[in-house]
């Protein structure tokens, strides 16, 4: 499955977690990396699905060339900053 979309995470919390569940298993893509403005619980959540990179910001995770693609996975006050 080498041509899978590298998906970044923003926002580690309850739905994120559903969405990792489904990348699981997805031939379309799989989770490369993850940014929460509560770095433990993005590190938790990195161990917990075997992400490989826990990004200190936005910027930095977008910046990462294996990253093709994000999930906002903020609360409604905090999405316009990581879709923008
Ligand atoms: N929980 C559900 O069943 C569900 C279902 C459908 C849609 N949604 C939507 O998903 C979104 C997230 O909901 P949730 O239930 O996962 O919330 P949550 O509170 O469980 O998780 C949100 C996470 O985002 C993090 N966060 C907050 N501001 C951030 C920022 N600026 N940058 C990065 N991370 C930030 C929080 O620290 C938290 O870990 C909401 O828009 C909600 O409406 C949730």
């Amino acid at each position: 499955m080498a041509d899978r979309l590298g998906i970044g995470i923003i926002g580690t919390g309850t739905i994120a977690q559903q969405h990792l569940i489904g990348l699981r298993d997805s031939a379309v893509g799989h989770a490369v990396a993850v940014f929460d403005v509560l770095p433990d619980r993005a590190q938790a959540t990195a161990r917990e699905f075997g992400i490989p990179y826990v990004a200190a910001s936005i910027p930095d995770l977008l910046g990462r060339k294996e990253v093709d693609a994000v999930i906002v996975c903020t609360p409604p006050f905090a999405h316009r900053d990581p879709t923008i």
